[in-house]
């Protein structure tokens, strides 16, 4: 792999305009305190809840090479900057700057983590590749992984998200891609936006922070795959498009769904590409796709990037599988319950409707979604009635309109939320089930998921 340290007192100091006293040599860069390891360089930042200076004796007590801080006398093991969200920024900047790395900058309304998760993987086959924990794609989440980026990495892999126009032009401009891709356009955070054509220029933003002659990769059929085109060829050197969409580069011809994966049919610039691959549903065939197109807009080889496709695995709550024992029996849990949308609700429906068994799907509400948030739970009514389940749960306000919705006995019971759903869904499991739980991470349907574990 590469060589640590990452950060050197001076590297660090010159980065951030900071002063330390110190000769300290940091191998990591780390916000949460309790996450500090023997090492690594602590930043305090000041959130709404929290002031990270109050935890500094506790980050140098677990062995912090070094704490960046807004306050303080610069010493030893201090590095005292003005602001500390600023000199993380200015960090990331830096570590951007200096890397050799090739980067990948993913947007989209829904898969930017699974795609990244998966780019970790396939990239890992060309070289030594970097990428962020969990969802860090904000302002200080895509700040903080270029700021651990090896120097010498060769693939470097930022998320990059938004609740409003303007923040991933910002975030771009720091991570300064090779590859751009929007994933998906899609109502969510609608709450800060007019409509869905606001969202797709929003995501468009990307494509202004690629590297002169940078490659675009965009999923046409996202809604304004247009708009996210004409954004693009005014920027990229190359776009390599993917989808089902008939002029697709990456394009999904077949899918054959099983309940541990699926094997999926593609043309690849129009030459047939078989692949197997471990993500679930019609939509995990598509992200997949999404990411051999970086990897073609790479220069990469697609093929030997396909077979390292099998081997990926549904992260937490996004559509990872797990049996219950249910009386004496099993039933099949599809766990989504990380979060959702309009989008990622039809695809989950989508690959329930391709498991076998009695279906049953446990809702609760989606968040954030502003005043057209009534029809568009309404409206998942469509996508229920396609999936064949035969049993539909609710929970939350908002999933009280697609409740009123359902009829006959689809329509399972109603609870105002997670915690009072969770017995009943329990309660009507039965050996050969398929269950999906699923619903915005404020909604809690992991309540549902731990009844059906426990
Ligand atoms: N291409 C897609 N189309 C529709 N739904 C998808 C797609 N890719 C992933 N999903 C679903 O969206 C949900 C979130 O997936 P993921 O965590 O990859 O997205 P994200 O964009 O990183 O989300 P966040 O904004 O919360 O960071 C999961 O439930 C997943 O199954
Ligand atoms: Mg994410």
């Amino acid at each position: 792999m590469w060589t640590a340290p990452i950060w050197t007192a001076s590297d660090a100091a010159r980065a951030t305009g900071g002063g330390t006293g110190g000769d300290w040599r940091a191998g990591r860069v780390v916000i949460d305190s309790r996450a500090v390891g023997e090492g690594d360089l602590f930043v305090a930042l000041k959130g709404p809840n929290h002031d990270g200076h109050r935890f500094v004796a506790d980050a140098l007590g677990r062995g912090a090479a070094a704490c960046m801080v807004a306050e303080g006398v610069a010493g030893e093991r201090l590095l005292v900057v003005g602001d500390t969200l600023e000199g993380l920024t200015l960090l990331g900047r830096a570590g951007r700057a200096r890397a050799k790395a090739r980067v990948v900058g993913v947007t989209g309304s829904v898969g930017k983590t699974t795609t990244k998760e998966a780019l970790r993987r396939v990239l890992g086959g060309f070289g030594a590749v970097h990428a962020g924990l969990a969802s860090h794609n904000n302002h200080w989440g895509v700040p903080l992984t270029l700021a651990n980026l090896p120097p010498d990495a060769n693939f470097a892999v930022v998320e990059m998200g938004m609740n409003r126009a303007g923040e991933i032009e910002a975030l771009t401009d720091m991570a300064r891609p090779h590859v751009a891709q929007v994933t998906m356009v899609a109502p969510a955070h609608l709450a800060f936006f007019e409509g869905v054509e606001a969202i797709a220029r929003a995501k468009a933003e990307i494509f202004e922070g690629l590297v002169p002659g940078g490659g675009a990769v965009v999923n046409l059929d996202a809604p304004h795959a247009g708009l996210l085109i004409g954004a693009a060829g005014r920027r990229a050197g190359r776009t390599v498009t993917y989808g089902a969409a008939e002029d697709a580069d990456l394009r999904l011809t077949g899918l054959d769904a099983g309940p541990d994966g699926s094997t999926v049919d593609a043309l690849a610039f129009g030459r047939p590409l078989r692949f197997a691959l471990g993500l679930p549903g019609r939509h995990g065939a598509v992200n997949a796709l999404g990411v051999l197109a970086v990897v073609a807009a790479l220069g990469l080889d697609i093929d030997a990037a396909a077979e390292r496709l099998a081997g990926l695995e549904a992260g937490a709550g996004r559509g990872a599988r797990r049996l219950l024992p249910v009386d004496g029996g099993t039933a099949l849990l599809l766990d989504e319950s990380y979060n959702a949308n309009p989008a990622s609700m039809a695809a989950a429906l989508d690959t329930l409707g391709r498991l076998p068994g009695r279906r049953i799907a446990a809702l609760g509400d989606m968040l954030e979604l502003g005043h057209t948030s009534p029809a568009l739970h309404e409206g998942l009514l469509p996508a229920v009635l396609a999936s064949g389940a035969g049993l539909v749960f609710t929970a939350g306000p908002m999933m009280r309109h697609l409740h009123d919705a359902l009829s006959g006995s689809r329509r399972g019971a109603h609870a105002p939320d997670a915690a009072a759903l969770a017995p009943l869904v329990r309660a009507a499991l039965r050996p050969g089930d398929a269950v999906l739980v699923k619903g915005s991470l404020g909604s809690a349907m992991r309540k549902v998921v731990d009844a059906l574990e426990g």
